[in-house]
C-alpha cells in the first residue's frame, strides 16, 4: 500500500522536480551522501554507532565529523586508519559525508 502511493505520486514529483530544477541540491546530494557514508559504515557501524572499539560517530554534529576528516586529511591528526582513507576524498565529498552524519541521529551514541 505505502509503497504504491510513493510510486504513484511522491516519486514522479521527486523526478519532476530534479528535471525543473537541474542546479537543485537536495535528492542528488543525498543520495551521493549516503553512498559515499556507507563505507564508513563497515568501521563506525550502521548509523554510525560502532560496535566495537572503532569510536561512534553518529549523532556528532557535521562540523565536528567535517573538522576531524579534515585533519586526519591534513595529517594534523593522528591516526591509524582515518588519515589514509580520508585522502580520497574532496572537501565537497566530506561536506556531504559530514552532513550526512550530523543528522543522522536515531540512537544514542555509546558513550
Ligand atoms: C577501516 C575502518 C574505518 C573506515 C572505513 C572509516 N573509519 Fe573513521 N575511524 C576509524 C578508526 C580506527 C578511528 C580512530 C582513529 C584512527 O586510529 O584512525 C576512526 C575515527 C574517526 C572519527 C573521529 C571519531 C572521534 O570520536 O574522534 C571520525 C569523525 C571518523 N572516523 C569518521 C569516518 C567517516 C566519515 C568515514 C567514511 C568516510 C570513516 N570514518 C571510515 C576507522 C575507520
Amino acid at each position: 500500500m505505502r509503497r504504491s502511493i510513493v510510486t504513484r505520486f511522491i516519486a514522479p514529483l521527486g523526478i519532476l522536480g530534479i528535471m525543473l530544477l537541474p542546479t537543485s541540491v537536495s535528492a542528488d546530494e543525498l543520495s551521493r551522501a549516503s553512498m559515499l557514508s556507507y563505507t564508513c559504515a563497515g568501521c563506525h557501524g550502521t548509523d554510525g554507532i560502532s560496535p566495537g572499539s572503532i569510536p561512534s560517530i553518529g549523532c556528532k554534529s557535521a562540523d565536528v565529523i567535517e573538522k576531524a576528516l579534515k585533519e586526519y586529511r591534513s595529517g594534523k591528526r593522528f591516526s591509524t586508519v582515518m588519515g589514509r582513507h580520508v585522502k580520497g576524498y574532496t572537501d565537497q565529498e566530506i561536506q556531504l559525508i559530514a552532513g550526512f552524519f550530523g543528522t543522522y541521529c536515531n540512537k544514542p551514541t555509546k558513550k
